[in-house]
């Protein structure tokens, strides 16, 4: 069974009323087994599949996660586009927690995760832009619709984690001009970019980080995560039947000047 959207969520984030003919499919992929079974059905209207990114019990932390198999294994089910939902803290006073920001950039403060497909050949993808245009207008233009507190624009800053900041950390992000700060964007979009996949980020916002003396602590983000569910799906009810046909971006030609490898040393 094959899908051309993908969302990459939260356990809490799948919308079993809106799939119907749901399937699970279970994939290997060179680089091992994604987070989860992966699940299938017609979502309004369209064929989408749905990965809950930390595993069914939140089992993989953001620096063990199988970012190389969840991409791989959507690419193999022919998804090329990517609907990825993350749970961030705020870097501004003005995106409070339960606002959404759709981020139009990354900073990488990741520090040990394989980031890349290509291991035996040299492969320099451009990552200047590294969500899909065409997918922010489309999220843009469904948050203006439903009228939710949003935030069209915002760098993510993705630290390693498992730890939340210190506010040494968390105030050097600020005065670096960060909006956002999360743990799982990156490898993830460098990844779907090398698959020639659009990346989409919906973050929801659950915390204001530690800089406001206000302490982040796991139940504070579960809690308000929960709270966000309920936008998040009525985004993703709007949102996914709005997605053009046909893909008008660049994201389907990342590779076509990226491989820098001459031709006689790559043998398969
Ligand atoms: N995810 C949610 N809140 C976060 C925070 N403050 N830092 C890193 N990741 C987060």
């Amino acid at each position: 069974m094959n899908a051309e959207i993908a969302i990459i969520g939260g356990t809490g984030v799948y919308d079993s009323d809106a799939f119907e003919n749901v399937q699970e499919v279970e994939i290997e992929t060179p680089f091992g087994k994604p987070s989860d079974k992966i699940l299938i059905g017609d979502f309004e209207g369209r064929k989408v599949a749905f990965l809950p990114r930390h595993g069914r019990g939140h089992v993989y932390s953001p620096t063990n996660l199988p970012y190389r198999a969840n991409i791989y294994a959507l690419k193999k089910l022919g998804v090329s586009r990517i609907i990825s939902i993350a749970a961030v803290g705020s870097l501004k006073k003005e995106v409070k927690p339960l606002d959404i920001v759709i981020p139009d950039q990354i900073f990488d403060r990741t520090k040990h995760r394989k980031d890349t497909f290509f291991e035996d050949v040299v492969v320099h993808v451009g990552m200047a832009e590294p969500f899909c245009s065409e997918m922010r207008d489309v999220a843009i233009r469904t948050l203006d619709e439903l009228g939710l507190s949003y935030h069209p624009n915002g760098t993510y800053v993705c630290i390693e984690g498992p730890q939340f900041s210190t506010k040494a950390e968390s105030n050097v992000y600020r005065q670096l001009g960060f909006d956002i700060i999360g743990m799982t964007a990156l490898p993830e979009a460098k990844l779907a970019r090398e698959a020639e996949m659009c990346y989409l980020t919906i973050a929801t916002v659950t915390d204001y980080d530690v800089w406001k003396d206000e302490p982040v602590d796991v139940k504070t983000v579960l809690e308000n995560a929960a709270k966000n569910e309920e936008n998040v799906k009525k985004i993703l009810r709007k949102l996914i039947p709005a997605i053009p046909d046909r893909r008008e971006c660049e994201c389907g030609d990342a590779l076509k000047f990226a491989i820098t490898t001459s031709p006689d040393k790559i043998t398969d």
